[in-house]
């Protein structure tokens, strides 16, 4: 069986044709599927970015792995405000979003009959990365009895001498859930003893939405000698997703064997994309804070309040966009979606989208406007 024919079918295309449908039939849909934010990019990064795409020096192929500027912006970010020491140079490679580095690193390390551990509720890329490098994905399992965090003992099994790499995701899409320093040393720990690469995609870990600070993989290892990565996205936090940029830090020898690879794939970011990055990261970023807080708690309150009231069981959680809910009774998740969608004019996402345990449960995302999500709220609160 070729490498593509093991790709597991993509469930959000389902998702996204059964929408289509409705609306093409007259239905008001009311769309809290994707995590993509609906709240416009900064206008001052606009103002920026209008001016470096005007600048031809910008006009030609970009530094492959990152403009120096930008790069300086990320290490200088993420230790004032993560407390993590990096060198420019060596330790920050810029990404074409962080799906594309996510997708692109088991390239890295991964032969024919390796293993990669990856979280069963995740990204999808995770795996389907493993296998287009020839690799076997091993997932383990998040349960809400263990907050949505991993049992060090369940990885410790499924590692052996072909494990490669560690997938993980925190705070996480599609639960909220997020790690706290003492998770972060447990695994860390373990990682080390089985010689595995530890990473952590963290795309959302900005989006808090009670101020806190998630804490880094990179504050709790030693980027230096430890063989960590961690990816970050300026899609979420400054709703930026159409521009795609991201950067990933880490082991100057796992982001230098990431860089390699790409060397092969792409060209390197667009440089007044690259420019409009790093001033993202300079009064803006302060500035986003503060519209997170702004407007997803309020969006959530909304949200959770309609769900608990009509008598769903929300996990709490304190950061990301999306609301993770138990499907009541016993139907399973694709069939309540499927109704949700038909008889309400609402689309969720089924949690088996994220893996076989999400069954019994769905996800709503807050990135469409407060109407839709009022209107979508008072639909499914009332439905019977
Ligand atoms: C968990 C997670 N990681 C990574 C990404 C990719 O983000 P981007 O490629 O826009 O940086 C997403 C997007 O939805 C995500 O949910």
């Amino acid at each position: 069986m070729g490498r593509l024919d093991k790709l597991p079918p993509y469930l959000f295309s389902a998702i996204d044709a059964a929408k289509k449908k409705a609306r093409a039939a007259g239905v008001a849909v009311v769309d809290l599927g994707v995590g993509d934010p609906d709240r416009p990019t900064p206008a001052a990064l606009l103002e920026v970015m209008s001016r470096a795409v005007m600048d031809p020096d910008n006009h030609r192929y970009p530094a492959q792995r990152g403009d120096l500027v930008l790069k300086q912006a990320v290490s200088r970010w993420l230790a004032d405000r993560h407390g993590v020491q990096v060198d420019p140079v060596t330790q920050v490679l810029i990404l074409v979003g962080s799906k594309e580095g996510l997708g692109h690193l088991p390239l890295t390390c991964v032969q024919e009959g390796d293993n990669v551990l990856i979280p069963d509720l995740g990204y999808p890329v995770y795996g389907q990365a493993t296998i287009l490098a020839g690799g076997e994905p091993r997932p383990f399992r998040l349960v809400a009895d263990r907050g949505f965090l991993p049992d060090p003992a369940e990885l410790e099994e499924l590692m052996d001498d072909r494990t490669r790499l560690l997938f993980l995701n925190y705070p996480n899409n599609p639960t909220g859930a997020v790690a706290d320093r003492g998770f972060w040393e447990s695994v860390l720990g373990l990682c080390r003893r089985k010689n595995v690469v530890l990473v952590n995609d963290a795309a959302y870990m900005e989006v808090t939405l009670d101020g806190s600070r998630p804490v880094s993989l990179l504050k709790v290892a030693d980027p230096a000698s430890d063989r960590v990565i961690e990816l970050h996205s300026f899609s979420k936090m400054f709703n930026m997703t159409g521009w795609r940029i991201a950067f990933a830090a880490g082991h100057p020898a796992v982001v230098g064997d990431l860089g390699r690879v790409k060397e092969s794939i792409d060209s390197g970011v667009f440089t007044a994309i690259q420019a409009t990055a790093a001033h993202a990261l300079g009064d803006v970023f302060a500035e986003m804070l503060d519209e997170v807080m702004r407007v997803y708690p309020r969006r959530r309150r909304i949200m959770v309040d309609a769900l608990e009231k009509a008598g769903f069981e929300v996990f709490d959680s304190p950061a990301t966009f999306y609301v993770w809910s138990r499907v009541p009774g016993s139907e399973s998740s694709v069939e309540f979606c499927r109704r949700a969608l038909e008889e309400l004019g609402v689309v969720v996402t089924p949690g088996p989208g994220f893996g076989s345990g999400g069954e019994g449960w769905f996800r709503i995302s807050l990135t469409a406007d407060d109407r839709d999500i009022a209107e979508g709220a008072r639909r499914i609160g009332e439905w019977r």
